[in-house]
């Protein structure tokens, strides 16, 4: 029968280049998947085609639906009435930041995966850190793609907007070692300044999760907590924290079976998770079942600001004090390699979700312009869900808290002025336009500060 087998030839002819020409991606289906760098992406980047049809699929669903986009959204905030499982369960100013926004990644991605059609789709990161990526990614400001929402703050989607270099710093928890430090001032900078400087639906915690840039965010976000982990130096996940590491979050696959995670699960991306970010170093794989020696401060402290309040309005003049006799002492502190000075800032509360963030300089002389690149700038104040009172929120009102290094601020400021003066700067930021620096950003919420405080902190392995 020479006609048939022809024809079982031809077809098998076809099969086989199928699978080696367009069926690539399929191949690479089972992973490990590589979460991308947005950067060099355009429209037609068969991840963010697939990204886009995804969510022109979810939002056909009704938002009863766990894999539709209303529904997603909602896990990590809503304002839409009822409730379902797992709505509202963001977890902000607590020990699970980096580990549930993980979590929810994951499950999203998978969803993402199966609402597309592309097996081997992988979430991509937005890498704000480089200066090439401070504006909003142009796939994502095109009117009538599904990557597009109007809701946004002035100027990012013509373009003109951009994040300032403080927004996207990560000097200010890159080097610390204990885990919850680390985490806590990553959720301040750069999370919650590039949630603030966005705005719009960004800039609300019941809202963000609507836009599809927000995905890109924390995937950025949660590629850095293995950056800052692979530094070494006794840097560890809280292996010793029993409730990290047993606390239960409830997500959905992507057939819409309720699962369960906890910390144990979510230690090693490539292992357990099944994926890596490009351009990462090696994975550090940590155990549950290992613990690791822990970090814990021994804290003095020193001094205590008055109160201070941030009104609406222009930036309020500097809050002064004078260490006097203990100048020496901080001098010698600043000097001393084993000892941290740091500025802890306690219960501060905000009577709605600020439109801008807050640099903190401590020592900036009178006259001089506030400039983040300068030895003055010691970080930034960023509130987002935890610490601000108007916001809907789940698991009960918390004040937030954040905490700067200022040895070398200090000591710059103690040497100059010989009475001593150590004067502390809000400056509110928002977003840069057309490259600038707009020195008119003006704060239009009430935020208080219970206690600032300057401590010397030793580290301690226990
Ligand atoms: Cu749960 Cu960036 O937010």
């Amino acid at each position: 029968m020479p006609q048939s087998r022809r024809r079982f030839l031809k077809t098998a002819a076809v099969a086989v280049a199928g699978a080696t020409l367009f069926d690539v991606r399929e191949l690479l289906a089972a992973g490990p998947y590589t979460r991308l760098d947005v950067g060099p992406l355009t429209a037609s980047s068969p991840t963010l085609v697939s990204y886009g049809n995804a969510i022109t699929a979810m939002k056909a669903l009704p938002s009863t639906n766990p894999l539709s986009w209303a529904y997603q959204a909602a896990i990590h905030g809503t304002t839409l009435p009822g409730s379902y499982p797992a709505w509202n369960t963001c977890q902000h100013g607590t020990p699970y930041f980096w580990a549930w926004h993980r979590m929810y990644l994951y499950w999203f991605e998978r969803i993402i995966r199966k609402m597309s059609g592309d097996a081997s789709f992988a979430l991509p990161y937005w890498n704000y850190e480089s200066t090439s990526e401070r504006f909003l990614p142009a796939p994502f400001r095109v009117s009538g793609s599904p990557l597009y929402t109007p809701n946004r703050g002035p100027g990012w989607n013509a373009g003109t907007s951009s994040l300032s270099a403080s927004a996207v710093a990560t000097s200010g928890f890159m080097p610390l070692l204990p885990y919850f430090n680390a985490q806590g001032n990553c959720e301040s900078t750069p999370h919650a300044t590039v949630h603030v400087s966005i705005g719009g639906w960004m800039g609300s915690v019941p809202t963000a999760a609507q836009d599809p840039i927000f995905y890109l965010h924390h995937a950025n976000i949660d590629r850095w907590w293995n950056l800052w982990l692979q530094q070494g130096g006794g840097r560890s996940n809280p292996l010793s924290d029993a409730a990290w590491k047993t606390t239960k979050f409830l997500f959905f696959d992507e057939n819409g079976a309720q699962k369960y995670m906890t910390g144990c699960d979510v230690l090693r991306c490539a292992q357990q998770l099944n994926y890596t970010y490009e351009n990462e170093g090696a994975q550090v794989n940590q155990y549950c079942l290992k613990p690791l020696p822990w970090w814990v401060f021994d804290r003095e402290y020193l001094i205590d600001w008055p109160p201070i309040k941030l009104p609406p309005g222009p930036d309020p003049g500097p809050v002064e004090i004078r260490p006097r006799e203990l100048r020496s002492r901080l001098l010698t502190a600043a000097k001393d390699e084993k000892t941290e000075v740091a500025l802890e800032i306690d219960g501060v509360v905000i009577d709605k979700q600020p439109n801008v963030y807050w640099e903190v300089y401590l020592g900036l002389p009178k006259g001089t312009a506030p400039s983040p690149e300068s030895a003055h700038y010691i970080g930034n104040i960023a509130l987002f869900g935890h610490g601000v009172r108007g916001e809907h929120q789940h698991g009960g009102f918390r004040p937030a808290q954040f905490s700067f290094r200022v040895d070398r601020a200090m000591e710059n400021a103690l040497q100059r002025d010989e009475s001593g003066s150590l004067a502390l700067t809000f400056v509110a930021r928002g977003a840069e336009v057309k490259g600038q620096r707009v020195s008119a950003a003006r704060n239009e919420a009430n935020l208080t500060i219970g206690k600032t405080r300057l401590a010397l902190r030793r580290l301690k392995r226990t």
